[in-house]
């Protein structure tokens, strides 16, 4: 272990802290991480835990997710400015005119939003529980936002629900294309291809399997296959390669990265944990509203 890591978890240590880690993280995180995962995991661990304070090596939604989830907490995040791109495309004069064009249908959120569109959504879901979130509801339609290819690629699950999206979408994700795929399936024929649901619709038609970061990570650790190639961003990538040294992963094109999921260091952590910096906070009345958009997911995915 590095003496920055070492230094890290005396100070976890000392001041009860725990570090959660989005997959999209720099591999180096996980060295002082506690829980590495998907954001569903993520927010269960943020929910759970018994810590005074949660340093979220992730971008601001989640942190803000966690201040939510966990009022009484010390919630930090290291970056201040690692903001999504995608969480950005709506706010809630946008989400309120979504909602007047479609007036009477139930509203599912992703969590990549932020906790004002929260507040005046009717139930929250992730990546790994949208088809099951959007089932729950048993509603002939669903307004869903923001990302319009996740709440297509679950329409396309579901015979008897019509997703009515927003247009938002991760500018990572959207930059790959039906081409991408048809060229990896020449260049790796005997390669299986596995996807993130933010992708294009015409891309996650086109793979093997549609999952969240983790869904992808298990289903290639667990399947018999030798050779993958990855569509979403590039620390899934890293982490199969460490983790499965015996199989061989490619990712689908150059340069996926989202860039506020990369730009915290293990320095930033130190620097988090020694400083309490940068604390997150949210208004009490809009987190109790936001809470429940949020609870409605966790106790349909329990
Ligand atoms: P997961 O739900 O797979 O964690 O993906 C969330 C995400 O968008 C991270 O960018
Ligand atoms: Fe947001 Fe996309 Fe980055 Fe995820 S990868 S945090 S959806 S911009």
């Amino acid at each position: 272990m590095s003496e920055l890591a070492a230094k890290i978890n005396r100070l976890k240590k000392e001041k009860n802290a725990v570090i959660l880690a989005h997959c999209y993280q720099n591999a180096e995180i996980d060295e002082v991480a506690d829980f590495v995962g998907d954001s569903l995991y993520l927010s269960q661990m943020a929910a759970n835990t018994d810590a005074d304070i949660i340093v979220f090596a992730g971008v601001y939604f989640m942190a803000q997710t966690a201040k939510i989830l966990s009022p009484d907490k010390k919630v930090l995040l290291p970056r201040v400015e690692a903001g999504c791109a995608m969480a950005d495309m709506i706010n809630l004069e946008q989400l309120r005119n979504f909602k007047a064009k479609n007036p009477g249908i139930p509203v599912v959120c992703y969590i990549n939003s932020t906790a004002e569109v929260k507040s005046e959504c009717d139930i929250c879901c992730t990546s790994s529980n949208a088809l099951k979130i959007v089932e729950s509801l048993k509603a002939p339609k669903v307004l869903f936002l923001p990302d319009q290819y996740l709440g297509k690629w679950v329409e396309s699950k579901l015979d008897v629900v019509e997703v009515i999206t927003y247009n938002g979408y991760c500018p990572i994700h959207h930059r790959i294309f039906a081409e991408d795929v048809q060229k990896a399936r020449k260049d790796y024929p005997d390669a299986k291809i596995l996807t993130h649901p933010e992708c294009r619709k015409e891309v996650t038609e086109l793979s093997d399997y549609v999952g969240s970061t983790t869904g992808i990570m298990k289903y290639a650790s667990e399947s018999s296959t030798k050779n993958f190639v990855i569509a979403t961003e590039k620390g899934v990538v890293d982490r199969l390669r460490r983790d499965c040294p015996e199989k061989n992963f490619v990712l689908i094109k150059e340069n996926l990265l989202c860039d506020s999921m990369k730009c915290t260091t293990l320095d930033d952590i130190y620097n988090a944990l020694l400083n309490e910096k940068y604390e997150i906070t949210v208004d009490k009345e809009l987190s109790e509203k936001a809470l429940s958009c949020i609870d409605r997911m966790l106790e349909v995915s329990k």
